[in-house]
């Protein structure tokens, strides 16, 4: 009997891996402990056993059953807790998804580092400007060809009537074209906007958003950053400019750059110039000039000048007191230059594959 009960046991050890369900744990309590079950015909066994061997073996049955039944208990707990998906304090987690600063804001940053150092404070305009600010404040009337230069988001359109009326009440704003709202096209507004507050000498910087109406491509977006800069002051000469723009662009391409002007033209500047840095692709090669460069060793960035005395009048400022230079140049473009980058409309395509490589 003994043996029947340690093969029984036996077996119970042998097929407790294998249930997996409820169906095989039922079949499982059948066998073992069902009415009908192995136990079950042992104990009827036991019945016609005398008193001692039923002592004896009675014991050794009642061991068997406990064990039995617990094992049916824990195969029946593990399957009810088993919960459908394991977690595991050890296991590693998922990694967040951690942003980055975009590249414009890593330069502007970097610049805005620069330009303190020399000595530039850091001022933000607005990107909603009036038609005043934006042209007519900056030498650019309404026939001006160069107001061509500058197509323009308008924004609340008011009828001509309208704005005259108005203008004539405020004497404050009379003859200023206040009241056409726009997405400013450039950050040369803000120059007014500081000269109008701030009694030189002063020099400061304003980076900014800025808007175009035009159609987009490689070099152009209807949004993009500007960088504006603007010295009031003794020694605020052109001199000076190249100088700031020759360390800043230093400093930034981290490379020992020239600075070259050019006489260009813009209303609010006289003289007016456009600048260019060498070109930090060939800048060590023997025989200067690249593809990038157009062989010409060095790179068209932005424009800059002497403020016309007509931008001191709009503001209050006696011109033959005053002199500065003020220059202003594209973010974007100096990042492309840094990234050998060719497409300007990458910086907002949203698209992962480039905005990660920062
Ligand atoms: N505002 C000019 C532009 O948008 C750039 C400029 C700034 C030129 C300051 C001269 C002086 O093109």
């Amino acid at each position: 009997m003994n043996e029947t009960l340690e093969g029984i046991l036996k077996e119970v050890h042998q097929i407790r891996d294998q249930i997996k369900d409820v169906e095989t744990l039922e079949n499982f309590r059948v066998k073992f402990l069902g009415r009908k079950g192995l136990l079950a015909n042992l104990a009827d066994e036991l019945k016609s056993l005398d008193d001692e061997k039923k002592k004896k073996f009675g014991y050794q049955f009642n061991l068997a059953k406990k064990e039995i039944e617990s094992v049916y208990e824990e195969l029946k707990q593990n399957l009810v807790q088993e919960p459908k998906v394991r977690f595991s304090f050890r296991h590693p987690g998922q990694k967040p998804l951690v942003g980055h600063l975009s590249p414009i804001s890593l330069a502007l940053n970097q610049a805005i580092k620069i330009f303190t150092n020399l000595g530039f404070k850091t001022i933000l305009g607005s990107e909603i400007e009036n038609e005043y600010y934006n042209f007519d404040a900056l030498n650019i009337p309404a026939d001006h060809p160069a107001r061509d230069l500058w197509d323009t988001f308008w924004l609340d359109q008011k009828k001509e009537e309208e704005v005259d009326k108005k203008n004539q009440r405020s004497k404050k704003n009379k003859n200023k074209n206040t009241d056409r709202y726009l997405l400013r096209t450039h950050t040369s507004p803000s120059q007014v906007h500081y000269l109008e507050k701030n009694f030189p000498p002063f020099r400061i910087i304003i980076p900014g958003k800025v808007f175009r109406y035009e159609a987009t491509d490689k070099t152009h977006e209807f949004e993009f950053h500007q960088l504006e800069g603007l010295a009031i002051g003794a020694g605020a000469n052109l001199a000076e400019l190249k100088g700031v723009l020759e360390k800043f662009f230093s400093e930034f391409y981290k490379k020992n750059l020239k600075i070259r002007l050019r006489p260009a033209y813009f209303p609010f500047v006289e003289p007016g110039l456009e600048f260019d840095v060498e070109c930090i692709f060939c800048l060590n090669q023997k025989k200067k000039g690249c593809a990038i460069c157009k062989q010409s060793g060095f790179i068209e960035i932005g424009g800059a000048g002497m403020v016309h005395p007509f931008v001191f009048k709009s503001v209050g400022l006696d011109s033959s007191k005053n002199y500065g230079y003020a220059f202003g140049l594209g973010l974007e473009r100096i990042i492309m230059i840094r990234y050998k980058i060719n497409d300007i409309r990458l910086f907002h395509s949203n698209d992962k594959r480039f905005i990660e490589q920062f």
